[in-house]
């Protein structure tokens, strides 16, 4: 509404009035203003691994650096990247794309975007899976169409109902976008959830957006690529991904997109005309990233597994308190209802009141379409999960007023 009433005023575009400051880093800066003034406060509100970006790619980029690799490469990224990373999702995704198919772009996040706007129409519809990170439907907006929401239940481990998913479809869907593993919700959706979506597309002629930026981060599960399923699927698949999450590489600001070829084309003609390449010498470490072994890669995942086993033992012990299984990125998507009656009117309320009072920085449902849950991300170390839950559980029981 603030937004609408600017656009009036400012004489800017409606499609000004779309975009929003994200509610996630409106917290974060809270609970920075509260540790500046000294409060210690436990934060599970980040969507990054608290992780350093490991030193072999550092030093690449370093090199790159003093090498004087610093000018503009190809707008789709360097050849030798592009072939990394086509042989990357060869190995371990099972995609087949040539490296031409491959477009590097500023994150994933932009890659999204440049498939958004080179796939949607004006009056189109996309099919969103709800608990769902919120850029989807910012992005499917800008590009003037119109989200559809089809909710995953917590009772069935957030994992779409492909029946729920064929009931939306109509005349306009153009595309569905899938999360896994999924932000908020940690769901990892196996092979048959995947081939049910897939058949939907097929018959009914849909895009399928996969964002896998957190496809390493599986914990007893087995991620699998969409496009991985058939070369039909792969015909009408855009694959998505990055260094983000895997490398804990988040400020480098490096993702890719794998597409048919003419859509890579349009995507990479489109990321032309707004940004052109992805910065030069963080696309040398990143080319570093993808041909290094998987070692540091899974420290990193086997420590993150080790947390939420933590954060789920401690989380059971609060009474009420609906706590769910999640298999991969580093999320708890918590069912918070039965505190909201009463004493909070919403998962919003709890939240800021959490971080007030009981120190606790997390992100409520509602910004993940998900109200009456919070989130809490384990990127903080084990002695904080244990001192952080240990502060939802008092906060909690306290008597309502
Ligand atoms: C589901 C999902 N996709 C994409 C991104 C953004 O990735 P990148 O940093 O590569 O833009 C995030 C970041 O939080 C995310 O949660």
């Amino acid at each position: 509404m603030v937004y609408n009433r600017l656009v009036k005023t400012l004489g800017v575009s409606k499609r000004a009035g779309l975009a929003k400051p994200s509610p996630t880093l409106a917290i974060s800066a809270k609970a920075k203003a509260m540790k500046a003034e000294g409060i210690d406060v436990i934060s599970f509100g980040a969507g990054e691994p608290d992780f350093n970006t490991p030193e072999p790619i550092c030093r690449a980029a370093r090199e790159a650096l003093d090498e004087g690799f610093t000018k503009y490469t190809q707008t789709s990224g360097m050849p030798e990247l592009r072939a990394a990373i086509a042989d990357k999702l060869k190995r371990e995704n099972k995609v087949e794309a040539s490296s031409d198919q491959v477009v590097v772009s500023c994150g994933a996040k932009q890659s999204l975007y440049n498939a958004a706007m080179m796939l949607l129409d004006e009056g189109d519809e996309a099919i969103v899976i709800a608990p769902y990170w919120m850029t989807y439907i910012d992005q499917i907006q800008l590009a003037g169409a119109k989200p559809v929401v089809v909710h995953a239940r917590a009772d069935n481990d957030f994992l779409p109902d492909p029946d729920d998913i064929a009931q939306k479809i109509s005349a306009r869907t153009r595309a569905i976008f899938i999360n896994s593993p999924c932000n908020p919700t940690g769901a990892v959706y196996p092979p048959e959830t995947l081939e049910a979506i897939a058949q939907l597309a097929e018959r009914n002629d849909l895009w399928l957006i996969c964002d896998e930026i957190y496809e390493r981060l599986v914990y007893g599960a087995k991620h699998v690529s969409t496009a991985s399923l058939g070369s039909k699927i792969a015909e009408r698949t855009i694959t998505i991904g990055g260094c983000s999450k895997t490398f804990a590489m988040t400020g480098w600001r490096i993702g890719y997109a794998a597409a048919p070829l003419p859509v890579a084309r349009t995507m990479a003609a489109f990321q032309d005309a707004v940004t052109s390449n992805a910065n030069s010498f963080a696309q040398r470490g990143a080319l570093e990233a993808f041909r290094m072994g998987g070692d540091c890669v899974e420290q990193m995942r086997a420590e993150f597994e080790e947390r939420r086993d933590l954060m789920r033992a401690e989380l059971l012990k609060i009474p009420g308190l609906g706590v769910s299984n999640p298999k991969g990125a580093f999320y708890f998507l918590v069912d918070v209802r039965r505190f909201l009656s009463g004493k909070f009117d919403s998962d919003e309320q709890l939240g800021q009141s959490l971080l007030e009072t009981g120190h606790v920085a997390t992100v409520p449902g509602t910004v993940f379409d998900a109200p009456g849950f919070i989130r809490l991300s384990y990127t903080a170390s084990k002695n904080n999960i244990k001192r952080g839950v240990d502060r939802i559980g008092g906060f909690l029981s306290q008597p309502k007023t």
